[in-house]
């Protein structure tokens, strides 16, 4: 295990130094399934250097990658998003990070999503806890969804899933809550993890914008499911996660149209 993490810390910061070293460069944005889903030249940089990173180490890994799809058969499953938050990276917003996860036969075995702004690393590893720069990590101790608390989600870019979970959306405005919408997944899962918001939901993410966050999450005291309150899959494209004392009231909320 102890191998797993080290190639995997050593690769999201090796993609987050890339990040860094482009701001203010020519980024080659072009856009992917509508105009403002974006892709830079470093999503593609930052998802080279993982991989070769990775098979260096793990030569008969399985790799899925956002940009270039899997690659390999095997156990052992590499899920990784070069670049969560390419919307924010193209307009000069600082909340993108790195995400790189390990799946053995489906199981999470390692999280790791780095934050090169911040100099924020999130780790975790099954059965092992849940890590900030290498100190523990716990979810929040916010019990109900009043105004105390806080949530954050996202918008999926096609426009008429987004306008759906705008009314989800509306849900929690009701309640006086506030609500944030950084806009990059894998780093609001782990704000999740270490207590800076209490609960987030969205629709349509892929595994690799997840699957490192989830395993934060659980191994920080967190719950995550789908919108009925099921453990999630990746194919329900519906993803509730927080602090577990607040779950249940979330999912009603969802739910629940007012
Ligand atoms: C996106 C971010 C964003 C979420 C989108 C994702 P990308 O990932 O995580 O927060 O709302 O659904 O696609 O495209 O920047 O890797
Ligand atoms: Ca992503
Ligand atoms: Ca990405």
């Amino acid at each position: 295990m102890t191998d797993f993490l080290t190639i995997a810390m050593k690769a999201a910061r090796a993609a987050g130094a890339i990040q860094l070293e482009y701001i203010g460069q020519d980024l080659s944005i072009e856009s992917k399934s509508v105009d403002s889903d974006l892709v830079t030249i470093v999503d593609a940089k930052c998802e080279a250097i993982i991989r070769q990173i990775i098979l260096k180490a793990f030569p008969d890994h399985a790799i899925l990658g956002e940009e270039g799809g899997t690659v390999g058969s095997n156990a052992y499953q590499w899920i990784v998003d070069p670049l969560d938050g390419t919307v924010n990276y193209a307009h000069g917003f600082p909340f993108y990070c790195v995400s790189i996860a390990l799946e053995h036969h489906g199981q999470r075995l390692v999280g790791v999503v780095f934050d090169p702004n911040r100099n924020e690393l999130f780790h975790a590893t099954k059965d092992g806890g849940a890590f900030l720069n290498n100190k523990a990590i716990r979810v929040s101790q916010q019990a109900t969804l009043t105004g105390r608390a806080m949530l954050a989600t996202g918008f999926p870019y096609d426009t008429q899933t987004a306008l759906i979970a705008l009314e989800v959306f509306k849900r929690f405005l009701a309640l006086g809550l506030p609500i944030r919408r950084p806009g990059a997944a894998a780093l609001d899962l782990c704000y999740v993890a270490c207590g800076r918001i209490d609960g987030f939901f969205e629709y349509k993410l892929n595994a690799w914008d997840c699957a490192a966050g989830i395993l934060i999450i659980e191994q920080a005291g967190g719950k995550v499911s789908n919108f009925i309150g099921e453990t999630y899959a990746y194919a329900d494209k519906k993803i509730v996660a927080s602090n577990n004392l607040v779950h249940q009231a979330m999912l009603e909320r969802i739910n629940t149209p007012v």
